[in-house]
């Protein structure tokens, strides 16, 4: 019988060099797309997929990131008596249960391993999921939903992974599969940030795991990896080929963002305006007008 997933670790101590400057002064989690700030988009899909403790990895600066989860009351009783019911409902869907959110601290950007591997004593000895809050998945069913499915079946480490353009490789995890003609395919090896002429394929990483506790022993070893941070990407493929503890990619269905890049919060901002209810026509409309006076 497989262990329920019910922890998540959120790892948010990158330095956001890309999005500087402002990443200055305000964590590039809290940074808006449409009308909610990137780490509620993570913490919405951990919930639809049943998780029930939520870790955050933070760093120094990263104080409004705690802030956002305190429960606004003064807020709320403003709203209640102005009977701004709807306000107030979007509001209270933002509150946490109290003691749900623990919060550790990375002291140093040591790299992504490490920030998981700093959450260690929280997991303890149990399957845990990772969201990487700066990519947002826009899907039906929330990706880690549809990951929690194929874990109930396949066990082991599961990855979220999407074909990216050769040229691209260097800018992510890559994995190759023995076979990728179905959703979920066994992990024939993983490299960390190849340059394309030294891709293994074309299949990237993609900021959903959920992974065995193993994975933090390996973590323990901390060896330095690409661009010299202990890297998840090779903590995950020392354990591939092990009989009982497997490491599967998943091509999950829906579109993923890479909003710690500029390019890729645009797209997201277009993409989620777009599928937003009141902002679509408007939105739209303006698109095109710009695009017609563009041409
Ligand atoms: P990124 O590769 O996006 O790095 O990290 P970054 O520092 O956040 O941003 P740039 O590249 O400088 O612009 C991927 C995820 O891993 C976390 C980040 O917060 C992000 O969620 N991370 C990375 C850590 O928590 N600690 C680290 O030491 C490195």
């Amino acid at each position: 019988m497989k262990k329920e997933v019910t922890k998540a670790i959120f790892p948010v101590a990158g330095l956001g060099t890309r999005f500087l400057p402002a990443t200055k002064s305000i964590p590039k989690e809290i940074m808006t797309l449409v009308d909610r700030p990137l780490v509620q988009y993570a913490i919405d899909e951990a919930r639809s997929a049943g998780i029930k403790e939520f870790i955050f990895v933070t760093s120094r600066g990263k104080g409004a990131l705690e802030d956002y989860f305190d429960h606004a009351h003064q807020l709320e009783y403003e709203l209640r008596k102005k009977d701004m019911n709807d306000q107030l409902a979007i509001l209270q869907s933002t509150n946490m249960e109290s003691g749900a959110i623990a919060y550790v601290r990375q002291h140093k950007a040591l790299g992504l391993g490490h920030a998981v591997w700093c959450a260690r004593r929280l997991i303890a000895n149990e399957p845990f999921a990772v969201i990487l809050p700066d990519d947002v998945i826009a899907a039906e069913k929330p990706c880690l939903q549809q990951m929690i499915e194929i874990y109930a079946s396949v066990g082991g480490n599961v990855i979220a992974t999407m074909e990216v353009p050769h040229n691209k490789t260097a800018s992510y995890g890559i994995l190759e599969g023995f076979d990728y003609s179905s959703p979920v395919f066994e992990v024939k090896s993983m490299i960390e940030k190849p340059q394309s002429a030294q891709a293994i394929s074309n299949y990237a990483i993609i900021g959903r795991y959920i992974l065995q506790p193993k994975i933090l022993e390996n973590l323990d070893r901390m060896k330095t990896g690409a661009n010299n941070e202990i890297q998840l990407t090779d903590a995950i493929s020392e354990e591939i080929g092990h009989d009982k503890s497997g490491v599967y990619g998943f091509q999950f269905e829906g579109k993923s963002f890479d909003c710690g890049s500029k390019i890729g919060f645009l797209k997201a901002t277009v993409a989620f305006g777009l599928s937003h209810n009141e902002l679509r026509d408007s939105l739209l409309s303006y698109l095109c007008d710009v695009v017609g006076a563009s041409k």
